[in-house]
């Protein structure tokens, strides 16, 4: 099958997706994806060739809409909730109760969910501190979901699952916190509510500043879809976002060290966390 977008063309459009979001598509996998997703949106648009797609792309897309419908075509979202469980289970058993005795006592800690997805993993750190932490009696927490893809950010504030999703979650929190519709499940709105999300760009500099100083950052799963000076930078990008003694967690198949070496690696039973 012939698709509108050639293979020199592809080179093109990756260099462009790579400048402005860091996503680096390389492989035939990645061509499949995007010229299946390109001749979608071509035909939404009524442009007959690639050329067309691409120069409205880059000079008519004044407020990134059309930018913004890329990203939420070829992002890879798969997520669930108590996924690689021993971080949860690090986060509310050692990072918040040793931030809780050094950081001043009127102030919220606050964590980042970034990137979120649709939401499985901030509402896990929710559901780990309501059903396991003891400081919330004394101790405000806030915790913030962002996401460069906003139907995925969509998703997580509406908070209905499916049994895919859930299927990690003990039965009996999954009955205290959930309602079990017809198809899935709904997250009860108490739960929705603590958590505040956003369509953030992660190597949008201002966007990240205006989200503040965070006590622990969850970057799990997205940095091993960026190159080696993409993955760098984000991961300073936290560190400046990172208040004293503030925690990051990478995913499972992502390491530090071979990033960066300004944070100090700590293990709690079998995870490994940074601290700045
Ligand atoms: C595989 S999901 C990981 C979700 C969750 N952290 C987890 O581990 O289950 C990767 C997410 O990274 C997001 N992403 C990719 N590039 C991004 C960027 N530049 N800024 C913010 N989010 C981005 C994608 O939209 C996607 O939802």
């Amino acid at each position: 099958m012939a698709y509108l977008l050639s293979h020199e063309n592809f080179t093109k459009i990756c260099e462009f997706i790579y400048r402005k979001s860091g996503l680096y598509l390389e492989s035939e996998k990645h061509y499949e994806k995007l010229a299946k997703y390109i001749d979608k949106r071509a035909q939404e648009l009524d442009v007959e060739n690639f050329r067309k797609y691409f120069f409205k792309l880059r000079f008519k897309d004044k407020e990134g809409l059309e930018f913004q419908e890329l990203m939420n075509g070829i992002t890879v979202n798969e997520t669930y909730f108590f996924r690689e469980k021993d971080q949860f289970e690090a986060l509310v058993g050692f990072m918040l109760l040793e931030l809780d005795k050094v950081m001043p006592k009127n102030r919220p800690l606050r964590i980042l969910s970034s990137p979120c997805s649709t939401g499985e993993e901030p509402y896990s750190i929710v559901l780990h501190i309501v059903e396991e932490a003891k400081l919330i009696e004394h101790r405000d927490i806030e915790i913030v979901g962002i996401d460069i893809d906003s139907t995925v950010i969509q998703k997580a504030k509406k908070g209905k699952y499916s049994d895919r999703s859930v299927h990690a979650i003990p039965k009996n929190v999954l009955a205290k916190w959930f309602d079990k519709k017809n198809i899935g499940y709904q997250l009860s709105d108490d739960l929705m509510r603590s958590v505040d999300f956003q369509v953030v760009n992660v190597f949008d500099k201002a966007q990240m500043r205006k989200l503040g100083k965070f006590d622990v950052i969850f970057s799990r799963n997205m940095l091993i879809y960026f190159d080696d000076a993409s993955k760098k930078e984000v991961v300073m990008t936290f560190y400046d976002m990172l208040n004293p003694k503030g925690y990051v967690l990478l995913g499972h198949a992502e390491y530090m060290s071979r990033i960066v070496s300004v944070f100090n690696a700590i293990k709690v039973d079998k995870t490994l966390i940074y601290q700045k």
